[in-house]
């Protein structure tokens, strides 16, 4: 399987911070935020991993990050023109270097101690379809999609951002899809805020019935606000010192 990482968009719920440069280059902690996904991706078994970001910070995550030796991963870049166009837009670009290979997919403000090795390992037995995570906690900010699991254990639903969420289980940023995503994306339009949204994506499978959740315990979306960025820093430093993360 192949990795890719979004980390583009502008931020712009953390200005002044990403006025000059990205969100991702951040501090949490003691690392750049961007360390966090890509440590995951290590961790979870991965090999290749495509770090997709706008054109404007492309150079930073280079001088960064390099050929990705650091992490024991090579390190594809891909530039995405319209750095609003959407997560799916970005992930668009992964086409050619997923060259019809399974693709896990984490957005690179999440920071989460998940091993995802044994889901991949379920996963790449699947032939086809899809999987979402996601996590108990309060739904009512409208900061993130929701996930409602029906009476069968199954998803019945995601909704992006919903004034009123139909469950406790947030979208996290990390997927996994087969190599059909990047046809499902070809059909997606952009949405209210013109956006190719990721969970109109997950909706394809889950309307051919191919999408599957699984939740995890611990997970932070650090992007969302000032308050949030700086409970993530609060947070990891904690764990970083039990030796947890
Ligand atoms: O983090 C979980 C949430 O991520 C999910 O609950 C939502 O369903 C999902 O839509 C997404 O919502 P966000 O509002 O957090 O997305 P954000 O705009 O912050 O973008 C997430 C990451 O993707 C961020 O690290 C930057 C990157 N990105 C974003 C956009 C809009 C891109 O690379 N390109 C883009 O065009």
């Amino acid at each position: 399987m192949k990795g890719i990482i979004l980390a583009g968009g502008l931020a712009t719920r953390l200005r002044p911070l990403t006025l000059v440069t990205n969100k991702h280059l951040l501090p949490i902690y003691n690392k750049p935020m961007i360390y966090y996904p890509l440590e995951a991706m290590k961790k979870s078994g991965i090999k290749e991993v495509l770090l997709i970001t706008s054109p404007h910070h492309a150079g930073d995550f280079t001088n960064l990050l390099g050929n990705g030796e650091e992490f024991n991963l090579k390190l594809y870049y891909a530039i995405q023109k319209n750095p609003t166009g959407g997560i799916a837009d970005g992930l668009k670009l992964a086409r050619e270097f997923a060259k019809n290979e399974k693709i896990l997919v984490i957005l690179g403000d999440n920071i989460f101690d998940f091993n995802l090795k044994k889901a991949i390992e379920k996963f790449d037995k699947r032939q086809k379809g899809a999987v979402v995570f996601g996590i108990d906690m309060d739904t009512k900010s409208k900061q993130y999609g929701v996930i409602e699991i029906g009476r069968t254990g199954k998803v019945s639903s995601i909704e992006e951002k919903p004034d009123n969420p139909k469950s406790r289980i947030a979208q996290t940023g990390i997927y996994m899809y087969d190599d059909r995503a990047f046809d499902f994306i070809d059909k997606l339009r952009p949405s209210g805020r013109g956006q190719l949204e990721i969970t109109d994506l997950n909706n394809c499978y889950l309307k051919e019935g191919t999408l599957e959740c699984e939740t995890i315990d611990w997970w932070i979306d650090a992007g969302t606000s000032h308050d949030e960025l700086l409970r993530a820093n609060n947070l990891v430093a904690e764990k970083v010192k039990k030796r947890k993360l």
